[in-house]
């Protein structure tokens, strides 16, 4: 008799089905979910809060500038304390507009502005078409809607560091007339509050934008290995089903996040990917060793994203290095052209490839090693710091390296 076929779809879902999980909620492991408790930062939530408060007595809050290294609660404090303020506003008899929006989701400013806009009910593409006014037009549409309804507005824009880029070639005035809005408007009000964990920008901003930028600062400071460890506890209950975590594996995942700086967003991925990691394997318990594999994954993807964004060229390159590891210039440009020819590919020259090389080099892809050879004078060779393993499962999706691999 012939053995019963099972599907193998049908045995993992039934499998899935059957199995214990070990999250609870894994929604709250999301980085948008807003916990009800924020830890450690009361001090920094009633700063923000304090220096929001004019809004509910009619008056104009001071522009706000928040800054603090990554993962240090920043967008949480300061949505949070958006919500409270809105959930307030809806008593209030007069109109107070909040709205969030984050640089890096728009690549222009123009799209930042168009969003703002939108939000203060300039719904139309009439009213405010999505491009071909010039920034200045849009900007003035968005302050007549302020003036025409007395609105209260807070204009959040997070990561403004990225938009700092983007204005320092195209928008600078319009930027600087954003932050002394309140110089023109007759009525209604515009704050400005800028959300960045880069903390050279304030050097690279201009000083009149600085200035009125930052007509108020609040620095997040970074947490501490055993905060972290705090918040992380207050999380794992409506995270995960309890007694599912070892203690010891708390601990790991406080002290590897809190290693460069206390990182909250950085121990609380960790911990997600370490409880998919402990499921898959049918685990009752996520251990240290799951850490430990969360974090070797992590870092891994990182680079699988940094190998998957270089052009065709670039991959060509790398692969070169691959497989003439530890060698020249001269013997990688070789092997890059046997490549190119495998593929059909035209080769760039030598020089370019050179300089791509050490554009490579400084993202610490590949590194490059000065060697002396007497008097043959010095030269330089280069390998890979990654595994060949990664290398090669990150380009196994471009279809025109298959054969390569
Ligand atoms: N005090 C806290 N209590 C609970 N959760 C926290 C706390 N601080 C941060 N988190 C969580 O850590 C993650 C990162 O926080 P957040 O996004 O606010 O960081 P950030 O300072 O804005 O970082 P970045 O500069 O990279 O944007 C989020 O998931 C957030 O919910
Ligand atoms: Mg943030």
């Amino acid at each position: 008799m012939a053995l019963a076929y099972i599907d193998p779809i049908d045995k993992l879902l039934n499998d899935a089905a059957s199995g214990k999980s070990l999250f609870k909620n894994r929604e709250v492991l999301h980085f948008t979910f807003i916990p009800e408790t924020i830890l450690h930062r009361d001090e920094e939530q009633k700063k923000v809060t304090q220096s929001l408060l004019p809004l509910l007595k009619k008056s104009r809050p001071s522009n706000l500038l928040v800054y603090g290294k990554p993962g240090t609660g920043k967008t949480l404090v300061v949505k949070k304390v958006l919500n409270k303020i809105q959930e307030r506003v809806k008593e209030q008899s007069f109109p107070i507009e909040l709205v969030y929006a984050n640089s890096k989701e728009e690549t222009t400013l123009y799209g930042l502005l168009v969003k703002f806009g939108r939000q203060l009910g300039l719904k139309s593409q009439k009213e405010l078409p999505s491009t071909g006014l010039s920034i200045s037009e849009v900007f003035n549409r968005i302050i007549s809607t302020i003036e025409k309804n007395t609105l209260n507005t807070v204009f959040v824009v997070d990561e403004i560091d990225y938009l700092a880029e983007l204005v320092s070639k195209t928008g600078k005035d319009v930027f600087y007339s954003i932050t002394r809005a309140n110089e023109r408007l007759k009525k209604g009000s515009l704050t400005l509050v800028g959300i960045s964990n880069d903390l050279t920008f304030k050097e690279r901003l201009d000083p009149r934008v600085l200035s009125s930028l930052s007509e108020e600062e609040i620095v997040f400071t970074n947490y501490t290995v055993g905060q972290i460890k705090e918040i992380l506890e207050e999380r794992i209950k409506t995270a995960f089903i309890p007694k599912t975590i070892e203690q010891a594996a708390i601990n790991l995942c406080s002290a590897m996040a809190g290693q460069e700086h206390g990182d909250a967003r950085r121990a609380i991925d960790l911990l997600r990917v370490a409880g998919e990691i402990a499921e898959r394997e049918q685990a009752d318990l996520i251990q240290e060793e799951h850490i430990r594999k969360a974090s070797l994954k992590m870092e891994e993807d990182k680079e699988t994203t940094a190998l998957n964004s270089y052009p065709l060229h670039e991959k060509l390159l790398i692969l070169a290095v691959m497989k003439a590891n530890g060698t020249t210039t001269g013997e990688i440009y070789q092997s890059y052209k046997n490549l190119c020819k495998t593929v059909r590919q035209k080769e760039l020259t030598q020089r370019r490839i050179t300089q791509i090389l050490s554009e490579i080099e400084m993202t610490g892809l590949i590194s490059g090693k000065i060697i002396h050879q007497g008097m043959h004078g010095r030269t330089k060779k280069f390998s890979l710091t990654l595994h060949p393993e990664t290398i090669k499962k990150a380009f196994k999706e471009d279809l025109t390296l298959e054969d390569l691999l």
